[in-house]
């Protein structure tokens, strides 16, 4: 098992580095940055939001008074993002607009279902990226992929997503992952995957994988390419390997562009672009907008990684101040001339900024996502999120991957717990995903404190 040997961490900040570059990536402020400078940063990187016009106000999140409680969430979400991004829209509509329902003691599928195939069983992922989420802790590889194939048929459709990501994992390792988006497919459900895209080129080659997946999408199944360069060195750098990628990663993009317009299906292809300080300069942005912008995507997002999880919130917060604030600043100045300004553009480009992974924000008791998700991860357990779906998190396991249906719906049941304490995720350095972050917020605004049920 690959344990990232060649990663350390970041002494000051908490976050993996590279070898030898520990304080090239991501320490980094504005250069001749004063205390002053770095405040005015900071300022304008939570003023950001999501750089697209029209910009986004963070307060219609966070609905305060009586009112707001009879409002429909998604309704209240004023500003556009692209689809599968208004997370509050998407759980109001799986609670068939009544937001009520929850905690109410009923056990509802939740809107999807995860997976973190175990890629190969011999590595987690072929890169190596000093960001990766998932890079403390064990990394085991016990998923057996015949058992979640076997999940998929017990589940039968009822959730309306299945999603292949990963926390330290790269789905497209696994021998058996068209099987399983196939099956997926079978029971009419939609299909999400998350691949740092470096096999889709060779899969085509050798088993026809990009035409497969053209074949059985229908319109919401989607593939998340998560590319985090605008060129090839920048690209090895972000992924701490050896080898150059970027230019075959391209060449598979392209070919599954070229597959999906001959065959007019209608898979969403979503690029996805972390930003760092190899990767953040002008050639860089304009040559991915260009590649972007002459092929058939969805969309085009930039973002600033956060810290992986694991660590104290004291140590995410440094990581926010010096790194991801600084940073972000940058970012909105950089991206301005590239953002989508309407919101038809294809693809469209947008950034969205670091105050949807703010630890500050995490002041909820109530956890509600699991009405939006429940994961299986790459150690063969079921966890009650994606962000802590690793052994290093196993005290939120919720048992073995299921058998029977009944022992699935336990487990979401279980998930669906208004006294579970979301204190103990934060006192383990878990943190909630921006979905989560984003839902448990406006639960806790309306019926936290006072209000409860
Ligand atoms: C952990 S990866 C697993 C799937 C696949 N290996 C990939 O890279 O797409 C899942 C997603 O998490 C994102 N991710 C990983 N570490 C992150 C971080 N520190 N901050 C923000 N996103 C991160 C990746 O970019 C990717 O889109
Ligand atoms: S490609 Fe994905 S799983 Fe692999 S190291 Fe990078 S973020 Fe982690
Ligand atoms: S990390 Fe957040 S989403 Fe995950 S179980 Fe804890 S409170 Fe819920």
């Amino acid at each position: 098992m690959d344990k990232r040997s060649n990663l350390s961490l970041d002494p000051q900040l908490g976050c993996p580095t590279p070898e030898g570059r520990d304080n090239e990536y991501p320490a980094r402020a504005p250069e001749g940055s004063s205390g002053a400078r770095l405040k005015e940063a900071q300022e304008r990187a939570w003023a950001g939001q999501i750089v697209a016009m029209p910009r986004r106000k963070t307060s219609v999140l966070r609905p305060q008074t009586e009112q707001a409680k009879t409002v429909e969430p998604a309704k209240q979400t004023e500003v556009f993002r692209p689809k599968g991004y208004d997370y509050l829209g998407i759980l109001h509509e799986r609670m068939e607009g009544d937001m009520s329902r929850i905690f109410n003691g009923e056990m509802l599928y939740p809107r999807q279902l995860e997976f973190h195939l175990a890629s190969d069983g011999k590595q987690p992922c072929n890169f190596h990226c000093g960001h990766c989420q998932g890079s403390m802790g064990d990394q085991s590889l016990d998923l057996d992929t015949n058992k979640v194939l076997n999940l998929i048929d017990l589940i039968a459709g009822r959730t309306e997503y299945v999603i292949f990501g990963g926390q330290y994992t790269e789905p497209t390792l696994d021998h058996q992952l068209l099987d399983c988006l196939t099956r997926v497919k079978k029971y009419g459900s939609n299909f999400g995957l998350t691949t740092n895209g470096s096999l889709l080129k060779r899969l085509e080659e050798s088993r026809g994988f990009l035409s497969g997946l053209c074949e059985i999408a229908e319109d919401g199944d989607y593939l998340t390419l998560s590319l985090d360069a605008g060129l090839p060195e920048s690209h090895r750098r972000s992924k701490n390997t050896q080898e150059y990628w970027f230019d075959e990663i391209i060449e598979g993009l392209r070919l599954l562009c070229s597959i999906k317009a001959r065959t007019g299906s209608p898979l969403t292809i979503r690029v996805c672009y972390l930003l760092n300080r190899w990767n953040m300069s002008e050639a860089e942005i304009s040559n991915i907008v260009k590649i972007a912008r002459g092929l058939p995507l969805a969309s085009l997002r930039f973002s600033v990684p956060y810290a992986i999880y694991g660590h104290k919130f004291s140590r995410v917060r440094r990581y926010r101040d010096r790194w991801e604030l600084p940073t972000s600043s940058e970012a909105q100045q950089l991206l301005e001339p590239y953002v989508s300004q309407d919101q038809s553009e294809l693809p469209y480009i947008f950034y969205f900024g670091p105050e949807h992974q703010n630890v500050d924000r995490m002041n909820f008791n109530q956890c509600v996502h699991g009405y939006y998700q429940i994961t299986v991860a790459a150690d063969g357990y079921v966890y009650r999120c994606s962000s802590i779906a690793q052994p290093l998190f196993s005290w939120g396991r919720l048992g073995p991957i299921p058998e029977t249906r009944e022992e699935l719906e336990t487990m979401i049941l279980r998930n669906q717990d208004r006294s579970f304490d979301c204190s103990i995720c934060f006192e383990h350095g878990a943190r909630c995903n921006r979905v989560a972050l984003e839902t448990n917020t406006w639960y806790d605004s309306v019926y936290g404190g006072d209000s409860a049920p």
